[in-house]
This record gives structure tokens, sequence and C-alpha cells, in this order.
């Protein structure tokens, strides 16, 4: 069979819900009309918002469309297999018209009929309840008799074909709040690896001022990936194989001679993105959607640089991306010359204060050992380089900012340095660190110090090679990244688990020495510092110096006892890349 490309999935998909009724509504403007909560379109749905509060849409209870979207929250995972800045978006919408029944039929009337995907390699996850919603027994229902109709008698339950999950992983709606409601995903069974191709959201409740109320609608807000769902059905392990995508990676290729796949796949994400953000009105500044315009344009040059590429590239991989996209936005075309011609601008504008900035990057490097956050704030507002990139500079060379406490206090560092400059950037900078980096509030304090705890259970668990990758800590979670093979087995979560909320109710005492960094390195083994550098250190224990439950280099902040931090639950655990495991925990 001919393999689809990635336009015929997109086609196929339309016209397959256009059959069961529903109109195709535009692909929107990724930039949101008059909606200040975040900077970019990020999910099909949220240009409906205020149908599926109850607005009625002209055109229909029943409405289908590929949408464009922006994620930028995950950046640093850029350059694995299946995470993208842009993508699009497939969606099916009933606006309090059809519920759970028909839409989970037609999610896999479509993947099984239209796409021939194999019924035996199809799992699902539904809600399983909390305190105040119960399990999703109704979807949970429509999944057994869609098996059963293929002649599959389908389990329900951990590790069965149908699994119920928490609200990590089946409760969906936007963090700015808005309709929501539990969800029921639809996995595929890839050489054995469980990949999420799509998630029927029903929405039938409201998030306002932190609350969750009945919205007296019921909505269904389908999403699924088409760049994964292309992936899976062109049978390539990545998205950049897809066929839309690879003669662009193939282009970027045929520029360099280093071959940094990593490096490569960045440069292609980042044009692709940069090209629908500058179509869609914005262009490189200061602020906002500005700012992380200019920051992928600038991160993608970077990229060239470790590839070696010498000359001007950006317009020549920019032309590649247009063409195959064109026949997607069709405003491509028409906007081609000015797209081409910002991108190029900026690249140049890069370049010329790049070889600047560094010298100056150098010379505080070689004066101080270190930069601070007002450094960083120069190199930013004289040099124009992205704080971003300055942190990634200093990691490269293991200037130390690792955990997310030690950065946290570095933003701040440079947010403060902008205040004083009573700059108007701090939108931007607001917005680039968002995530609560910069977090100190009373909840975020007790996750880092969970954080430690986490480390050092994962280390008796699974062996000294735990070290953390990635952190990100909001007031209601903490989420840890580390490197792993394998995922860890529910009998470990439940070991780690254990090891965690047996620390809390020993009440261990949490305090800090400050030394030099060679004496910090001798004590914490573990660290992911490499170079030396003159700085004084703090060392955080939790217990006693003697024998402390753990040992990390952090600059804090932290609880003063672990008696404070309430009981420990880990709910989520994922694949973030390649041997990279994500875990989000919760104090309870
Ligand atoms: N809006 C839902 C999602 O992003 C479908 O998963």
């Amino acid at each position: 069979m001919e393999k689809l490309s990635y336009k015929d999935i997109r086609d196929k998909y339309i016209e397959f819900f256009k059959e069961h009724g529903h109109i195709e509504i535009p692909n929107a403007s990724l930039v949101p009309e008059d909606d200040p909560s975040v900077l970019f379109v990020n999910a099909g749905m949220f240009p409906l918002v205020p149908y599926l509060m109850g607005t009625k849409h002209p055109q229909g209870n029943r409405l289908v469309n590929s949408q464009r979207c922006i994620r930028t929250g995950d950046i640093e995972l850029i350059g694995d297999a299946y995470h993208c800045t842009s993508f699009e978006m497939l969606g099916n919408w009933s606006l309090n018209d059809y519920f759970k029944k028909e839409a989970i039929n037609l999610t896999v009337e479509f993947f099984t009929k239209l796409l021939g995907l194999d019924i035996n390699k199809i799992y699902a996850s539904v809600y399983e309840g909390d305190g105040n919603i119960p399990q999703d027994e109704e979807s949970i229902q429509v999944w057994k008799d869609i098996f059963k109709s293929y002649g599959i008698d389908a389990g329900v339950g951990k590790g069965e074909r149908i699994e119920p999950k928490g609200k990590e992983d089946n409760w969906w709606g936007l963090e700015s709040g808005g309709p929501c409601g539990p969800d029921s995903e639809i996995f595929y069974d890839l050489n054995g690896e469980l990949v999420e191709i799509g998630n029927n959201v029903f929405m039938e409740y409201l998030l306002e001022n932190a609350e969750y109320k009945t919205l007296g609608r019921h909505n269904v807000d389908f999403g699924g990936g088409l760049e994964r769902i292309t992936a899976m059905m062109q049978d390539v392990d990545n998205v950049y194989e897809i066929d839309i995508y690879k003669p662009i990676l193939e282009k970027v290729q045929s520029l360099n001679t280093e071959h940094i796949l990593e490096s490569e796949r960045i440069i292609v994400d980042h044009i692709k993105a940069s090209i629908l953000i500058i179509m869609d009105g914005i262009t490189p500044s200061k602020t906002k959607q500005g700012y992380i315009l200019r920051r992928l344009i600038r991160r993608a040059v970077r990229h060239g640089k470790k590839l070696n590429i010498e000359n001007l590239f950006t317009r020549d991989i920019a032309e590649v991306v247009i063409e195959q996209f064109k026949d997607i936005y069709t405003q491509l075309e028409k906007k081609k010359e000015d797209i081409l011609n910002i991108i190029e601008e900026e690249e140049k504008k890069f370049n010329q204060t790049l070889e600047k900035g560094l010298k100056v990057l150098e010379n505080l490097l070689q004066k101080n050992g270190s930069l601070t956050g007002e450094d960083a704030f120069t190199l930013y507002e004289t040099y124009g380089f992205p704080t971003e990139l300055t942190l990634e500079i200093m990691n490269e060379r293991g200037l130390g900012i690792t955990t997310s406490s030690e950065r946290g206090l570095w933003v701040n560092a440079v947010e403060k340095a902008q205040e004083e400059h009573k700059e108007k950037s701090r939108t931007a900078a607001a917005g680039m660190f968002k995530g609560g980096l910069a977090d100190t509030s009373e909840m975020s304090t007790k996750y880092h110090t969970t954080t430690h705890l986490l480390l050092s259970a994962l280390r008796q668990v699974l062996g000294d090679s735990v070290y953390q990758k990635g952190s990100n800590i909001t007031p209601e979670r903490l989420r840890l990244d580390f490197p792993a093979e394998q995922k860890l087995t529910e009998e470990q979560i439940k070991k780690v688990e254990d090891i965690v909320n047996e620390a809390i109710e020993k009440g261990y005492g949490v305090h800090f020495k400050e030394m030099p960094k060679e004496e910090a390195l001798k004590l914490v083994p573990f660290a992911a510092f490499t170079e030396k550098y003159g700085d004084i250190l703090k060392v955080y224990y939790v217990g006693p110096e003697e024998n402390p439950f753990s040992i990390e280099i952090c600059r804090g902040p932290h609880v003063t006892n672990t008696s404070e931090l309430g009981k420990f639950k880990i709910v989520k655990q994922e694949n973030v890349g390649a041997g990279i495991k994500r875990i989000k925990a919760i104090l309870q």
C-alpha cells in the first residue's frame, strides 16, 4: 500500500468528520485575539473557548479542523524524536451535541477504517476519578463495546487494554482556566512502546478561581498530533523523517559537515516555527511573541555555528520550509519574500552582535569565573544575547546552573537587573521563564526540598547514575528529568515513594554550608559540575552531616525540616527523549 502523506492524512481526517456532519473551521492565527493568558495558540480548542462555554457557534455544533499550535514549554527537549515547537493538531468538536459514545467511536473508526491501524494494537486510558468526580464508567463501557465488536475481550485496570489513570494523565484544561474535564486517550503499540495518538476531552466542567464547577453542557474536544500520527503511518521513528519534514532536514544536512543530529533537528524545528510565527504577523522584538521569535531564530543560528555552517543559511532552509508547507498554509507563498527577509535580517543582526557578545562573555568569565544575573542582562540588552542562550553556554561549560532553584535565583537576578533598568522587556522574560522557575512561594519551596529527597530515593533504587537532568517546579507539583533506560516498575515507584515518605516522617533537619567548589565536589559526587571555578557554593544537607539522607549542591530555598512537607506521591512517569525519564509528583 502506498504510504499516506502528511497532507493526505490531514485531508482524510477533515473529510471523514465532514461526512459525519462536521463543518470545517479555519486554521486560526497562532496569535490569540484579545487573550493575554497565553502568547500562542497551544491547542486546537483554544480559539473555541467561548463556544465551549455556551456562545452559539455560527457554523453549528459539530466542528472539525487542523490547527497550527506552538508549545514553547519544553524547548530543551527539541531535537528528540517527537517534540515539536510548532505542530498541527487534528481536532473535532461537539458543542453540546454528541458525547462519549459517538466521540470515541468516531475516533476509532478514523484510525482503524480510514488509516488502517490494527485494532489489536490499540489501547485506551480513562479517568479513574477522585474525591469529587467519579471514575469514567461510561467511557469504559464504550471502549469495552468497541473492542468486543472486534472480538477482543478488553480488561480494565492497571496494565490492561483499558487503563483508568489519575488527573495528571486523564484530565485536560488550559492552565489559565476555562472549560475542562476528564479525557480518554488512545494509544498505539509501536514496537512495544505505547505512543499516544489522540485524546478525547469530555468538557463538562469549568475551572474558575481555582475551583471546578459543572459547566452545564457536554462538549467534546478531540486533539491528535498530525506529526506523530504521520510518523506512525510512515513507519519512521521520529517526526523529522516524515515526508513533509525530510527535505528540510536534508537541506540542513547538505549545508554542514559536522552532522550533529540534534542541532540539525533544532534548526529544522526552529526555522519552521519561526516562519509560521512571522506568517501570523509577528516580527522579532524585545517583548512577548516577538521575543520568542527572536529567540527561536537566534537559537537556530547558534546551532548553525555548532555545525560549522559559515555563511548565512536561514534563507536557504526557510525556502525549503515554505516549499514544503505552502499547500497547508496557503498564505505562505504571498508572504514568502517578507518572511525570508525578516529571518535573514535577524540572522545578520545576530551574527554582528554574537561575536562582540561572545568576547564580552569570555572576558567576564575569565575575570569572575562565572556570570551574574546582571552580566546576563547586560549581554541581553547591549549585545542581543538572549538570556536563555547565556544560560545554555553556562550549562555547556558546566558552570553550575544545573538545579532549578539555582536557575530560579539566577533568573530572579536577571529580572531584578531588568527592573532596575526600568525596562519594558520584563514581560518577555516573565513569559520566557513561565513555569515557576523564579517562584519562591511556600509550596514551591516545599517542592524544591522534595526534589532532593526524590533524587536520593531514586539513587537508592536505581543506583548512583541518577542525576538531575532537568527540573521544573510550580506550586502544584514538581517535575524531574533524569537519565534511565527503563521506566520504573510499579514496584520501584512504590519503593521510591516509601523512601521519600519515610524521610518526611523522620523529620530530618535541612541546613546548608557554604564552601569552595572543590570541597563541595568532594562531598557531592553526583553534582553535574564538570569545570573548575573558584566560586563559593552552598551544599544542602537533609539529615545529619555525618550521615545525611541527601546532600546536594543547590542555592535553595528549602524548608527547615522535612516534617513540613506532607505526603509524597508520584502521579506520572513519562519518556521524554532518548534515555531520559520524567517524573511528576505532588505533596498531598
Ligand atoms: N485539547 C486536547 C489536547 O490538547 C485535545 O490534548
